[in-house]
């Protein structure tokens, strides 16, 4: 019995609730009681009730009114229902309305005690249960990424922490790795999410076209502009502004930026009217800025402007662990989207995505799955449905950089490595791999299912290092 269980008693017959009420009390419980649902629903709110035992027949509301009314707003709180007249209909109706238990009257004190009891250790369970999803929840899925590597569970960390100031952000990653992804995660996760989210691509237009597109122009300000029009600065006034390909712009653009983030002013494009905005900045690049700023290329005080917070998104290949559970992700989402039955991918299959050097990441990630689950005939992925995928391999330049760090990994990580890079020196065969590391294909096989099932350690790889 948990003693600190808090406890509402209901009943307009003032006797028998005081008397609940010592009982329940000399049990362990913190009691209070009422003798009518309305104040009776003010004092479980009030106490946080786990539990709430009331009559049945009262006059104004009754008790299946309360149990109603309690269900909408605290369906947590367990109600269990006691009357003189109990007969099986009344019981079957609160039962069907969400009531724990039902008790007849006059109370047997052991029934009750037991009822009482196995409601509150319900709650309990219910309670951890919830906790635990929740925590597992939030643990591998972020808005709408997801990951289990050190590093992404380290990036989601950065988001959450990040998403409710206004700091700029830049962030970095190869193509496909999901930028734009967290951009949004980081407005979606924020006091602006109420508020506009603009993205610009400033690699997809020319020089004067983006300035125009982005802070808009008055009336005349060059041919064609017949109407003064609005900028996308305008546009996300309140929320936030997402310049893709940032590393993209021009000269002029950048001095008009930085002016921005400095005075967090502007003016149209041939116009000389102020502009004050309250907008976000989000940018993002695949390019190398150091090496721009180093060329020439890139402003060196817009760069800090812009990178008050720097988001490195790592490549797929330094976080192989996140493959399997994106795999699987992309593997459900294709087979509901396009009403197939693919449910799975084979240990093979697993182990030849596990040895690709996914240059297009992600993205790459998701189309090869995709065109897999919709030629596939049968319900389990196998290594023929990636014909584009190298099949027989040498280990890549990329995935040979990438090692545990000894010391400083456990076994299991080591482990991990040892059976995933050996696979990808041969191409994926779960039986040679065996022979190689002198275990049996079954534990390769097992090891394989551990990972995939996301229950395998981590493997810890070293940061890499930020320019
Ligand atoms: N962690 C993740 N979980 C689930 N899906 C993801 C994740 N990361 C990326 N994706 C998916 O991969 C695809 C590419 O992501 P996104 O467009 O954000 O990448 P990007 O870095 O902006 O690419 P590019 O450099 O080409 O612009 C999208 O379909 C996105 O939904
Ligand atoms: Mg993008």
């Amino acid at each position: 019995m948990s003693p600190k269980a808090r406890i509402v008693v209901i009943d307009d017959e003032v006797n028998a609730a005081t008397a609940l009420e010592t009982l329940l009390k000399e049990d362990g419980y913190e009691v209070a009681s009422a003798h009518d649902a309305h104040s009776g629903l003010a004092l479980i709110e009030q106490n946080d009730a786990d539990v709430v035992l009331t009559d049945l027949r009262m006059p104004g509301m009754d008790g299946l009114q309360l149990l109603t009314k309690l269900k909408q707003a605290r369906p947590q709180t367990m109600v269990i229902l006691m009357t003189a007249y109990g007969t099986v209909k009344n019981a079957v109706r609160a039962m069907k309305n969400g009531a724990e238990d039902y008790l007849s009257k006059p109370l047997d004190v052991e029934e009750l005690e037991v009822v009482v009891e196995r409601a509150i250790e319900k709650k309990r369970l219910i309670e951890e249960t919830r906790q635990l999803r929740e925590r597992v929840a939030e643990k591998y899925k972020f808005e709408n990424m997801l990951g289990e590597s050190p590093a992404m569970l380290h990036a989601f960390k950065t988001i959450r922490q990040v998403a409710p100031s206004s700091a700029s952000v830049l962030l970095l990653g190869e193509s496909g790795t999901g930028k734009e992804l967290f951009a949004q995660a980081l407005h979606q996760a924020g006091p602006r999410r109420t508020r506009p989210f603009v993205k610009v691509a400033c690699a997809a237009l020319p020089e004067t076209l983006l300035e125009s597109e982005l802070f808009g122009h008055e009336k005349g300000a060059f041919t064609g502009a017949t109407n003064s029009r609005a900028g996308r600065f305008e546009t996300a006034d309140g929320g936030t502004l997402f310049l893709d390909e940032i590393g993209d712009i021009s000269p002029t653009v950048q001095v008009k930026l930085l002016r921005f983030l400095e005075e967090r002013e502007f003016e149209r494009v041939g116009g000389n009217r102020t502009f004050k905005v309250d907008v976000r900045i989000v940018c993002a690049t695949h390019r190398d800025l150091p090496k721009m700023i180093a060329d020439g290329a890139f402003r060196e005080d817009l760069f800090y402007r812009l990178n008050v917070i720097e988001i490195r998104i790592p490549p797929i290949r330094e976080r192989l662990s996140d493959v399997p559970l994106l795999a699987h992700h992309f593997l459900r989402e294709f087979a509901k989207r396009n009403g197939k039955e693919v449910r799975d991918l084979s240990d093979d299959a697993m182990a030849l995505l596990l040895s690709q050097p996914w240059p297009g990441n992600v993205r790459q990630l998701e189309n090869v799955i995709e065109r897999a689950v919709v030629l596939a005939e049968e319900a389990v992925l196998t290594p023929t449905h990636f014909p584009t995928l190298r099949q027989t391999l040498e280990v890549s330049e990329a995935s040979r950089s990438v090692k545990v760090a000894i010391p400083g990994s456990s076994l299991a990580s080591i482990e991990r490595e040892a059976i995933l890079r050996t696979l990808e020196s041969i191409g994926g065969s779960t039986s040679q791999a065996a022979k190689i590391l002198g275990v049996s294909p079954r534990k390769i096989q097992y090891k394989l299912k551990e990972y995939q099932r996301g229950t395998g350690a981590v493997v810890a790889r070293p940061r890499a290092k930020k320019a």
